[in-house]
């Protein structure tokens, strides 16, 4: 995820554009760069780091000119570096690219670019696209970006300005948001409308395959084979801070509404047109397999939680044993590690203090470590011998949403590829994994269209003072990560068990009025966890349930039902967690909490 912003008219552009990527700095923050286009040159500045260093190292340079663009990067592919920043260009420095979105097929085009004498200086996807339009170019810049994004698979938010075109700027959209702004005498492209709400409040939104050809007193819009399309004009009437939150009133109840793209995003480079899964990030031969005699996945908070996940798949499907275990316990427990051993970290934030010095650890013992990271250039990306990105886009929320979801089908993806490479899944199983996994997406949006029930049971809970979950197996391991999400953000004592365990001592708190999250979505548990269901009800327990449609004799034992549609058990988490992170974020919003930024906590966990 990345911003870009855009200006064509009669005023200096450099300031417009910082001033706008100012406003898109959610969006990503690794680094940041401009390209002005006056006195019949392209200037290309960008700088890894925030905006600021790029504010600084322009200061006292004279960049002027009436068309420009700009972008705030998130790093995909090639790390945070000056060199990767965006704007990009052809070798002659004239066409200049800014790109926010995925080039799946990169690699192919980059190749083919090169046989024909193209040299390539970044590691980014980005650079293909301004040496395609340079290799089409024939005089005409909107011919030459028609023609490339022709060849273009994958998701593209792109603004484009050519020193032989100096009145003009192209920008197209495919699967990454981009808005024309509508000014007089003046016209703006950006990711997001906070960007130029300073200048305009009349948008155009461009849709999937849609172009738009801005000069300053005219924006002709047309699809991106040259139909000409009408568009109306979207008048704003918001103000920039619910704007940035893209009108929803918190980063977190966003990042919860973005899994599906998040889970698509992580998924779909990694499944091939012959629906295998393909993990180029990973280079685990099957020797290097056969060698490795245990695994450990570390990791703290959510994303151990995600970790609990790899380890069941792994030791089923791998037949590997796997540890899984906080960063903080392990790094000063014992240790059974040497170059036998496989190691996976999973972190957000890739700068997670524990989890890092997990990580040394094991690589001074000659462990090999795989990193599943968010963040392209953290520290723990760079020292991991491979690293699988979640490609979720910054978290913001201080509570993990999007990551989590994202973690989990990450480890599905590398427990499905280890298990291809050792020979130790069944055909079956792995159809019928990945068939679960490509249904997830859309799984998930439309259990995000049962929010109003989750409201509701919100209602009933948010002036409890303690509150448990239970449930068996991966269902309890989800029940874990509902009671963290519920007690971080909204102060209310959480507890999850076993619900097994429960009758071995927790069972004593349960009194009338209590509330109980009971998670019954494994099969095969079904039966046991309408028992433990009934054992806190006859105490007085208040229950929301979470269950598999179909099994709706559930109500006669639960107070409140909230169902998942038909998922495999293995990847039920991915759909549970949905209502569990919209209850703890409506039961917070209920209690005046600061959802965004709990007391006490940091995103990014860069202390022991
Ligand atoms: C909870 C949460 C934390 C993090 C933990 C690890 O919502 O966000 O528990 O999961 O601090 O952070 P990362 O994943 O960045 O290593």
């Amino acid at each position: 995820m990345c911003g870009i912003v855009g200006y064509i008219g009669n005023r200096n552009v450099a300031e417009i554009l910082i001033e706008g990527l100012e406003k898109l700095e959610y969006r990503g923050y690794d680094s940041a760069g401009i390209a002005v286009l006056g006195n019949d040159e392209v200037k290309v500045k960008k700088y890894k780091g925030r905006l600021s260093v790029l504010r600084e190292n322009i200061q006292n340079e004279d960049i002027n000119g009436t068309i420009g663009i700009g972008h705030t990067r998130w790093a995909t592919h090639g790390e945070p570096s000056d060199v990767n920043s965006h704007p990009h260009t052809n070798s002659t420095g004239s066409i200049a690219v800014v790109h926010n979105g995925i080039i799946e097929n990169y690699m192919k085009i980059k190749q083919q670019l090169q046989e024909k004498g193209y040299k390539f200086v970044s590691e980014t996807d980005t650079e293909v696209i301004s040496h395609l339009i340079d290799y089409h170019f024939e005089g005409d810049l909107v011919e030459a970006v028609k023609k490339a994004v022709a060849d273009l698979e994958g998701a593209y938010a792109l603004g484009v300005i050519n020193k032989d075109n100096p009145d003009r700027l192209v920008a197209v959209r495919k699967d990454s948001p981009l808005i024309v702004g509508v000014g007089e005498g003046e016209n703006f492209i950006a990711s997001d409308i906070p960007a130029i709400l300073k200048h305009t409040r009349k948008v155009y939104i461009l849709e999937d395959g849609e172009m738009a050809i801005l000069e300053k007193d005219k924006i002709e819009l047309m699809k991106t084979d040259g139909t000409p399309i009408k568009k109306d004009v979207y008048v704003v009437n918001w103000d920039v801070e619910a704007a940035e939150k893209g009108g929803y009133d918190h980063f977190m109840l966003k990042e919860i509404y973005e899994q599906p793209k998040a889970i698509r995003d992580t998924l779909s480079p990694r499944v091939n047109n012959e629906n295998e899964i393909r993990l180029d990030d990973i280079s685990i031969t099957k020797e290097e397999l056969d060698r490795i005699n245990r695994v450990y996945i570390i990791a703290c908070g959510t994303a151990y939680h995600a970790g609990l996940l790899g380890k069941i798949l792994i030791e089923k499907y791998v037949n590997v044993p796997v540890i899984a275990d906080v960063a903080s316990e392990f790094r000063y427990g014992n240790t059974f590690i040497d170059e036998n051993t496989l190691m996976i970290v999973v972190s957000q934030s890739g700068e997670t203090a524990d989890t890092l010095a997990a990580l040394r650890l094991a690589k001074e013992k000659g462990a090999r470590v795989i990193a599943v990271t968010n963040v392209v250039g953290s520290t723990i990306s760079r020292e991991a011998d491979d690293v699988f990105y979640t490609w979720a886009g910054p978290e913001i929320a201080v509570a993990s949403t999007k990551a989590y979801t994202t973690q989990l089908v990450s480890l599905a993806l590398i427990a499905m590829q280890m298990a291809t490479i050792k020979g130790t899944i069944t055909e079956e199983d792995y159809s019928g994994i990945l068939n679960g996994l490509n249904k997830l997406s859309k799984q998930v949006k439309s259990l995000l269209e049962k929010e109003d029930l989750v409201k509701e049971a919100a209602k009933e809970i948010y002036n409890a003072e303690h509150i448990f979950y239970i449930g068996r197996g991966i269902d309890y391991d989800v029940a874990r990560e509902g009671a963290l999400k519920l007690k971080e953000i909204s102060y209310i004592h959480c507890e999850a068990m076993p619900a097994g365990e429960l009758k071995h001592g927790t069972i004593a708190l349960i009194e009338e009025g209590t509330p109980v999250i009971a998670v019954a979505t494994q099969e095969h548990l079904y039966e046991k966890m309408v028992s433990n269901i009934k054992e806190v009800k006859a105490r007085g327990a208040y229950v929301i349930a979470l269950a598999k449609e179909g099994n709706e004799d559930i109500e006669e034992t639960a107070d409140s039902v909230i169902y998942i549609p038909e998922v495999i058990d293995e990847l039920t988490s991915v759909l549970n967690v949905i209502p569990l992170q919209l209850l703890a974020y409506y039961v917070a919003v209920m209690r005046g909490c600061d959802v965004d930024k709990p007391r006490n906590l940091a995103k990014s966990v860069t202390v022991e």
